[in-house]
């Protein structure tokens, strides 16, 4: 660039005749060819105004180098032919400068489009949003039943007082029924809290708080030290129910459980109650239904016996009424307390309870 012909007069580059004029004007057109057709291969923006400003800028371009520097003190004689190249030279850059100006945007505009082209052909994106778990789904349509007739939802704590747990539901302290819910007791209790083995306790909790009549379901989450197998964990889910008022009978109890298996196993379901044991129902009885896989005519899941069994239940012991201050002369009622997960096992045969807690989506995809 220092030997550029531009930054010296015409008089210094020894430029005297017409055709020497002439032949400067050229060599300095075919330079700017050559450095235009250089920049719009490539076509990096900021070099491209690079080279606009080298050419065209006010200060130092080339073109204001030749006005300044050849035409304004070219000689008297020579000024017309070096006015008429510059003119012709100027016209040329900058026509070539708009052409390639235009070129240049048309490429980017192009190139932007292709990046932003959305392809409506294409598949969208899919979002799983997934199911709701067995446990759930189960939890629903039992309660959906029990709401269907009458009964209302209640919750209560998992980590219960031995009083709700055991004695206000008439299981004292030596009682041999305490032996077989294996109870987890929270360490550094004074009051000897414990993680409730049933869901029981909220029988007691609701007549406590509430007049009869009492029509209440309560699901949760109960806690038993067994050993963990395919049938058992320190875990499970209950649905407990009670019913108490002034006039029912061992019918409404019947009437009830029968209607809850029919809606839950379908129409044909037979049920049968068989005498049991609990503390806090008196009589007791374990619910049977008949087999849904065979219909009662016997098979390997009902182990031929035609029957299975769903859950405890029974007349609430007047025992209990003594405990929240109810009028056992007057109230009667039934309770009962179902293991969901048994329930959806049995309902969805499944034979392994710890597929309901691995939350395996290859096994939960399976109840949709
Ligand atoms: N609480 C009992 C259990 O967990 C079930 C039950 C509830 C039985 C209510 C009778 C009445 O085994």
């Amino acid at each position: 660039m220092t030997t550029d012909p531009t930054t010296q007069t015409l008089a210094q580059l020894g430029d005297t005749t017409p055709e020497k004029v002439t032949a400067r004007f050229a060599e300095v057109r075919v330079r700017f060819d050559r450095q235009a057709g250089e920049h719009s291969a490539k076509k990096d923006a900021e070099e491209w105004k690079g080279f606009v400003v080298a050419w065209t800028g006010r200060k130092s371009g080339v073109l204001t180098n030749v006005g300044d520097n050849w035409l304004k003190p070219a000689a008297k004689e020579l000024k017309p032919i070096v006015g008429q190249e510059f003119q012709k030279l100027k016209a040329h850059v900058e026509a070539t400068l708009e052409e390639k100006r235009k070129e240049i945007e048309a490429a980017a505009e192009e190139a932007a489009a292709a990046r932003d082209q959305v392809d409506l052909s294409l598949p969208g994106v899919e979002r799983a949003i997934g199911t709701r778990h067995l446990i759930r789904q189960t939890f629903d349509e039992l309660l959906r039943i029990f709401l269907s007739i009458g009964f209302s939802v209640v919750e209560g704590p998992e980590i219960e007082t031995p009083y709700y747990n055991f004695e206000a539901l008439n299981i004292p302290e030596h009682h041999p029924a305490r032996d077989n819910m294996d109870t987890f007791y929270i360490e550094g209790s004074h009051a000897g809290h414990l993680l409730r083995t049933h869901t029981s306790p909220m029988q007691i909790r609701t007549m406590e708080k509430q007049a009869p009549p009492v029509r209440i379901v309560v699901p949760g989450k109960v806690y038993r030290r067994d050993n963990p197998d395919s049938t058992h964990g320190y875990m499970f889910h209950q649905i407990e129910g009670l019913a108490v008022d002034t006039d029912i009978t061992f019918c409404d109890f019947k009437g009830t459980v029968q209607y809850f298996v029919r809606e839950f196993l379908g129409p044909k379901a037979k049920t049968r109650l068989r005498p049991s044991y609990f503390p806090f129902t008196e009589p007791s009885a374990e619910v049977d239904a008949t087999c849904h896989v065979c219909g009662g005519t016997g098979c390997r899941v009902c182990k031929f016996s035609g029957w299975i069994e769903l859950f405890g239940a029974g007349m609430v012991n007047p025992a209990v009424y003594g405990f929240v201050k109810y009028d056992a002369e007057k109230l009667s009622g039934f309770a009962f307390g179902m293991g969901v997960d048994r329930l959806a096992m049995m309902k969805y045969g499944i034979t392994e309870l710890p597929l309901l807690f691995q939350n395996d989506v290859r096994f939960l995809r399976q109840f949709p």
